[in-house]
Order: structure tokens, then sequence, then C-alpha cells
């Protein structure tokens, strides 16, 4: 057991949050229901478990390597589109259906990340996997776009 270790299970901790708040996010958008609260609480400790031993693990190991690089770059994305999202749903500026491909996407986004850490490819490489993760959260959306047609 080492410093190393424990940083990455940390991390994967926050990244095993991130997916539970993603998870909760889609429920409430389906449902009508608020995890706003919830969200304010644990979005913060699952970005502090993600990023203090993710910097840590990047300046004890890899350095900043393409997909490190791309992998922070895809994260402050995340959280930033996620926190607009969660306010302008809570005061009701924004429609459910584009609170939804909101959703999609950055889960599409976060997948792609979990990819790029495991696999390891390089910069351009990382970079295309993420916009593949975009690509099929957008068309993931597609039949939320779609107008129902009556009859
Ligand atoms: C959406 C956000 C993120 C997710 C879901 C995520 C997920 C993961 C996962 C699952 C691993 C384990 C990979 C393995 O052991 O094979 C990992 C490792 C790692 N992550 Fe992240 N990560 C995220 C953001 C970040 C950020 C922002 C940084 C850097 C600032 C970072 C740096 C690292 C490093 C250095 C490793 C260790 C790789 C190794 O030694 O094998 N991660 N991440």
């Amino acid at each position: 057991m080492n410093w190393y270790a424990i940083a990455l299970f940390v991390h994967i901790v926050g990244a095993l949050l991130l997916f539970a708040l993603l998870t909760i996010e889609g429920f409430t958008l389906r449902t009508g229901m608020t995890a706003a609260q919830m969200n304010r609480i644990l979005g913060p400790i699952s970005a502090l478990a993600i990023l203090v031993p993710g910097m840590y693990m990047v300046l004890a190991g890899p350095g900043w390597t393409g997909w490190a690089v791309v992998g922070l770059a895809t994260y402050v994305l995340i959280a930033a589109v996620g926190a607009y999202t969660g306010i302008n749903v809570m005061r009701g500026r924004m429609a459910a259906r584009t609170a939804t491909i909101s959703w999609l996407v950055r889960t599409g986004m976060a997948l792609a990340v979990v990819f790029d850490m495991t696999v390891k490819p390089d910069l351009i490489a990382s970079a295309a996997v993420v916009a593949v993760g975009v690509i099929l959260g957008v068309a993931a959306a597609v039949p939320t776009l779609r107008a129902v047609r009556p009859a």
C-alpha cells in the first residue's frame, strides 16, 4: 500500500459519486423531483475527491500526458455545464428537454473520460474519444428532440 494507491482509491470514489449524481439527476429529470440540495453537498465532495488526488497522481506519476490534460479539461466542462444546468432548472429557466440533452451529453463525456483514464491514449485520440462521447450523448437525446405527431 502506498500514497499513490490511496489517491487512486479516493479518485475512483469521486468518479463513482459523479456517476451516482448523474444517475440521480436523470431520475429527477424524469420524475420532476428536485435533488438540488443533495447536489449542492455531494457535487463539491465529488469534485474534491476527483481533482485533489487526480492532480497528486499526475504530479507523482505520469505527468501532464494527453489523456490527463483532456481528462482535466473535460471534467471542468462537465462541472461547469452541470452547475449551469442545475441552477437554471431550479429557477425554472431551462426546459426539461434542454436539461435532458445537457445530462446525456455530460454522461457521454464522463464515460469518455473513464475510457481515457484507463486506456490512456495520446492527446488527439483522447480528445476524439470525448468528441465521440458528446456525439453519443446527442444521439441518445434524439428521441427527446422529435416532436410527437398526432395520429
Ligand atoms: C470525469 C472525471 C474523471 C473520471 C470519471 C476519472 C476516472 C478515473 C478512473 C476510473 C481511473 C482509474 C484508471 C485505472 O486505474 O486504470 C482514473 C485514474 C487516474 N486519473 Fe482520473 N478521472 C477523472 C478526472 C481526472 C482528472 C481531472 C485528473 C487530473 C487532474 C485525473 C487524473 C488521473 C490519474 C493521474 C489517474 C491514474 C492513472 C494510473 O496511474 O493508472 N482524472 N481516473
